[in-house]
């Protein structure tokens, strides 16, 4: 019986090689670990892992795909949800069907997870595995937990899955599995757990690996200029570059600033609230320039539409439902706007703030001679008339309300 272990090489997902063999009498496990930019020595980690726990072990890098076909869908959508770029978000459906790929290449029609029964990735990742292959049998130990000698299941601790890995081959030391529970991509870092879930803790600086902190970015303010081709970043500073690289130098160049650091409350699926917090520099800095560009060269009320549409599209995006009609939806209104979305946007990265300074383009709803203080075409004595009709309705109301007519 083969079956596929959506692998991150982490102490959850390790544990979880050993466990499907013993306990759900899968004697082939193959391991996929889907690159969408996290560490170098996590990928690392995860060969040497499920090598050493007996697994056929698959690297599939899919870092061009993510940006182009999820970071980019993701600006021209403004992509949010309650203040976070929704970054593990919408890898996990990319990670997903990758790992259905490898199964129908490889004849395996069972799928293992690492996900906990608390969180968000059990119902992104199962989703994309459900649609994709509605016959395939899905397992989820770490959401079963641990078997007990009379049968009951109880949640497993750390020390326990340290010593069950050991016991099956790997050697992690007691202390040295990280105290936070850090997931990364080329979208951005999220690290929760530990002593950040006091809401009151301040996060330390050491939780932190792509944004220098207050007091430690770089001294100067520094000018960046994006463009934009139908709401997708095309270049940096007048150079064009792959998705791949234009998300990985931003990274860098508004880490340095400090650009991109949230602390929020989140509210998962299921209801509950965490505590995340995240480092996303080239999300946050290429979702204040997009904003930008659609500020001029959108209606009023596209804008205001549109914040619906997009407020909509995160959630979608949030649960992990890639293929929901109604995010097609959705993205056939977002690509129809977007045609007008060209141009460029100068923002200035300076102590953690991306702030926009100027932006340009061929399709700006916008006439400077009109709105001038100088101007001598807009005829301001034709405002009279519109003036004294403003607020009409509700005058009226004020009226009825103090003479006390109002029932
Ligand atoms: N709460 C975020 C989400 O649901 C990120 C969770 C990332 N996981 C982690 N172990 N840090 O998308
Ligand atoms: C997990 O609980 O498996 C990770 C966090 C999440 O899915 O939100």
């Amino acid at each position: 019986k083969k079956i596929v272990l959506v692998y991150s090489g982490g102490l959850d997902t390790s544990v979880c090689i050993p466990l499907v063999r013993e306990e759900y009498g899968f004697d082939h496990v193959i391991t996929v670990t889907v690159d969408v930019g996290q560490p170098e020595e996590d990928i690392r980690q995860a060969e040497e892992r499920a090598r050493r726990l007996g697994a056929e072990h698959y690297t599939i890098d899919a870092k061009q795909l993510f940006v182009e076909y999820f970071c980019w869908p993701a600006v021209r959508a403004n992509g949010d949800y309650e203040g976070y770029p929704l970054s593990t978000s919408i890898a996990r459906p990319l990670i997903a069907l990758k790992a259905v790929e490898k199964a129908r290449e490889l004849g395996a029609t069972a799928f293992g997870h690492g996900c906990t029964g608390k969180g968000n990735d059990q119902f992104r990742i199962e989703y994309i595995l459900r649609t994709l292959m509605p016959e395939a049998e899905i397992i989820a130990p770490m959401r079963e937990g641990r078997r007990l000698p009379d049968g009951r299941r109880e949640p497993w601790t750390r020390s326990e899955e340290i010593d069950y890995a050991n016991a099956h081959g790997l050697d992690i030391p007691q202390t040295k599995e990280r105290i936070w529970s850090v997931d990364e991509n080329l979208w951005g870092r999220s690290i929760e757990g530990g002593r950040l879930e006091e809401p009151d803790y301040a996060p330390p600086e050491e939780i932190f690996k792509w944004t220098r902190g207050p007091g430690n970015c770089l001294p100067t303010p520094q000018t960046i200029t994006i463009e934009f081709e139908q709401g997708v970043p095309v270049a940096l500073d007048g150079q064009r570059l792959d998705p791949v690289s234009l998300v990985t130098t931003l990274n860098r160049i508004a880490g340095q600033h400090g650009v991109g650091r949230i602390d929020i409350m989140e509210d998962r699926m299921l209801g509950l609230k965490v505590r995340e917090n995240y480092e996303c520099p080239a999300a946050v800095t290429l979702l204040t320039a997009h904003r930008a560009l659609e500020a001029l060269v959108c209606t009023q009320g596209e804008l205001k539409f549109k914040a619906m549409v997009d407020r909509e599209w995160g959630e979608l995006a949030y649960k992990g439902l890639w293929f929901d009609p109604l995010k097609e939806d959705l993205e056939a209104f977002i690509a129809r706007v977007q045609e007008r979305v060209n141009g460029v946007v100068h923002l200035r990265l300076f102590q953690g703030t991306a702030s926009v300074i100027g932006r340009n383009s061929p399709n700006a709803l916008y006439s400077a001679d009109l709105a001038s203080f100088d101007s001598k075409t807009f005829d301001q004595s034709e405002s009279l008339g519109i003036v004294k009709t403003h607020g009409l309705q509700s005058r009226m109301y004020f009226h009825l309300r103090q003479s006390g007519r109002l029932t």
